[in-house]
């Protein structure tokens, strides 16, 4: 199995709740190899916050918080809004927000996927960057649809959602520690399960988005690069 996922739902994550912080150790291990691929990708011409050209990056359904902390230092000119939906998660959240030494890491966001992000006061297309990690397969795939609806209607012209976590393509899982996982996700959720990049593909040009790279990552996930058109 793909431990670096599993560990999410297995109930073997790190919890110290001093200060309310959490530990998700996956999340500890995809951080960096994750940090690669934004370099790769996130333009900010700007050195700081206050700058008004500088970009939005909202992630969805941040968890304990972690990879917006590990993330923002490298770009501090980029503005992070962290969102989740499960309130028990947002003091970690504020935790790492509140202690980046960056200061860029705005305080938490309660926000469903599912539901329109003008619910929330954002406009459409005024966000830069939308970023998703470990998400799509761990709840219903009405929580997928409502991310790309959401990144069509919301992302500036040529924006990136940045979608991490494992896929199957064309109906084929591989390796078989992926076969292996995505059947305890769904014997765990009936809802729950990997998500086909063929069938994103279709549900993002519904969106008006594109798939624009795949980048392979450890321990059998993916980057995907997705180009609002
Ligand atoms: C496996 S965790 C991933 C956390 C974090 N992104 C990471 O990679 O460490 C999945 C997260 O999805 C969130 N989630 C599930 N349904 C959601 C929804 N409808 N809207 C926003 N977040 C949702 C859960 O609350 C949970 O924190």
């Amino acid at each position: 199995m793909a431990k670096d996922v599993a560990s999410y739902i297995s109930g073997d994550d790190t919890h110290n709740h001093n200060n309310q912080k959490l530990i998700y150790p996956a999340a500890t291990r995809n951080q960096d190899p994750i940090l690669q691929v934004l370099k790769r990708f996130l333009i900010c011409d700007v050195d700081s916050i206050e700058d008004e050209e500088s970009p939005l990056f909202l992630e969805i359904a941040a968890g304990s918080g972690q990879h917006l902390a590990y993330f923002a230092p490298h770009f501090p000119g980029v503005r992070f809004q962290p969102t989740e939906v499960d309130d028990s998660l947002l003091g970690s959240i504020s935790y790492y927000a509140e202690n980046c030494p960056t200061k860029n890491i705005m305080p938490p966001k309660l926000i469903d996927i599912c539901q329109k992000l003008s619910s929330y006061g954002f406009e459409e297309n005024s966000i830069d960057y939308l970023y998703n990690a470990n998400m799509i397969h761990i709840s219903p795939y009405a929580c997928t649809v409502g991310l790309f609806e959401n990144a069509g209607n919301y992302l500036k012209p040529d924006a990136l959602m940045i979608t991490y976590g494992p896929y199957s393509k064309d109906g084929v899982i591989t390796p078989e520690s992926n076969i292996q996982f995505d059947a305890s996700l769904r014997a765990r959720n009936a809802d729950w399960g990997l998500r086909d990049i063929t069938d994103l593909i279709k549900l993002a040009d519904k969106n008006n988005l594109s798939l624009m790279d795949t980048v392979e990552m450890p321990a059998n996930n993916k980057t995907l690069i997705w180009k609002k058109n």
